[in-house]
């Protein structure tokens, strides 16, 4: 005989208690949880019946009910998933609250690991004038972001990118960074344990020992992707907020903050960037062999390589990118008087913009666009690409 929906409800909380049970069964028939109150009677048909049991089961082995359902809530909005994305997680909305309060009107965002999408969809929706990028290791993760950013209608104002943290987006910057990165360290025991188990290992973990490896990699990267003033805001874990406090001051973070989620533990971690990135004391000339030194090709210019303020500076951009260049390390001398007029001396060149490559300086843009002609700028930043990885 088929079932009246209270019978089966019944029978699922005993198995799997009250809340997934109606999760289960109100998903299952398509319905909302104050339905199954006023429908008591109702007989299911035998396909109902049949998938609610099978989905009890598959909950009372361990399945998480989100995988099971295929949707989990965040801030309010349901965010569809699948068994290849992280279950978004309530620490994620003290995340994106942090990054509300900060956001300046207009802001360039980024989201780096966005799984689901949950961070960059909700920017999105809760700030119309925020542009975003939103990035993931995973090929799976961004087709699920994908379809949350259609459903939300924002997919035309979340660019998605794939690769590794800031691989893929050389010479860009950003108002904000955010991230939920992975990182529970390699060898604890939770990872065996509840839905833990059945989510991606690579969402949860980044193999180290001490679950820090992503947010140093994060933390690292951050300076050459951030505007002058940019924020860097991201999750850790329960017991990280002083090593991640630690990373953001020994990368010259201030106005450094830890916030608390609703267990009233630290979570959040995040800074502000040095407006010039300045070290106290250190003179223009200094400023600049540390920047030319530190990073293998570095280029002074008016602008942004999105947004050059010269034809001079945007050839060489596009120069640089033509040679193949990756990861360039870009100076905007608009933003910082003093290595504006530091620059014209520090090689004796009184034009912008100027290219320097492992600390040597190359020329201006028609040296490059020369360069590039013969083939020999394509050589010099292969090498500089080589040098690097070696190092
Ligand atoms: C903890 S999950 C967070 C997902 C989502 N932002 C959220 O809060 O629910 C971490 C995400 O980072 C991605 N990830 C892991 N390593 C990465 C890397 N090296 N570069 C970019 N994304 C990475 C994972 O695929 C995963 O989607």
């Amino acid at each position: 005989m088929r079932r009246t929906l209270r019978a089966a409800l019944e029978e699922s909380i005993e198995t799997v208690g009250r809340v997934d049970a109606q999760v289960i069964v109100a998903h299952l028939l398509g319905v909302n949880r104050a339905y199954l109150a006023t429908h008591p009677m109702r007989v299911l048909t035998e396909i109902e019946d049949a998938k609610i049991d099978t989905f009890v089961a598959q909950r009372a082995l361990g399945a998480p009910v989100a995988y099971l359902v295929q949707e989990r809530e965040f801030r309010g909005r349901g965010f569809a998933l699948s068994a290849e994305v992280l279950i978004p997680r309530p620490e994620t909305e003290t995340l994106v609250d942090a990054c509300l309060a900060r956001l300046a009107r207009e802001a360039a965002f980024l989201d780096l690991g966005t799984g689901s999408g949950v961070i960059a969809v909700t920017i999105a929706c809760e700030r119309p004038d925020a542009a975003l990028t939103a990035t993931d290791v995973s090929v799976h993760a961004l087709d699920v972001a994908r379809s949350n950013a259609v459903a939300w209608r924002c997919e035309e104002r979340i660019e998605l990118v794939g690769g590794s943290w800031y691989a893929p987006l050389a010479g860009r910057r950003y108002d904000m960074i955010a991230s939920n990165p992975p990182y529970i360290p390699a060898r604890d025991p939770h990872l065996a344990q509840g839905d833990l188990r059945f989510e991606p290992a690579g969402a949860l973990t980044d193999g180290s020992a001490d679950g820090l490896d992503s947010i140093r990699a994060i933390v690292r990267g951050a300076p050459a992707h951030l505007r002058p003033g940019g924020w860097l805001l991201f999750e850790h874990g329960y017991d990280q907020s002083a090593a991640a406090r630690a990373l953001l001051e020994a990368a010259d973070f201030r106005d450094i903050v830890s916030i608390d989620d609703l267990a009233g533990i630290a979570r959040v971690a995040g800074g502000k960037m040095q407006v010039t990135h300045r070290r106290q004391g250190m003179s223009a000339q200094d400023r600049i062999r540390e920047q030319v030194t530190l990073h293998p090709v570095v280029l002074y210019m008016k602008g942004s390589p999105q947004q050059p303020m010269c034809g001079f500076s945007a050839t060489a951009t596009q120069l640089l990118r033509m040679s193949g260049a990756g990861e360039i390390f870009t100076v905007d001398v608009l933003q910082d008087p003093e290595i504006r007029e530091g620059i014209k001396q520090y090689a004796n060149w009184p034009t912008i913009p100027q290219l320097y490559v492992n600390g040597e300086f190359v020329g201006g843009c028609d040296i490059m666009r020369e360069m590039y002609q013969s083939g020999e700028l394509q050589k010099l930043i292969a090498n500089a690409a080589k040098s690097e990885t070696k190092s």
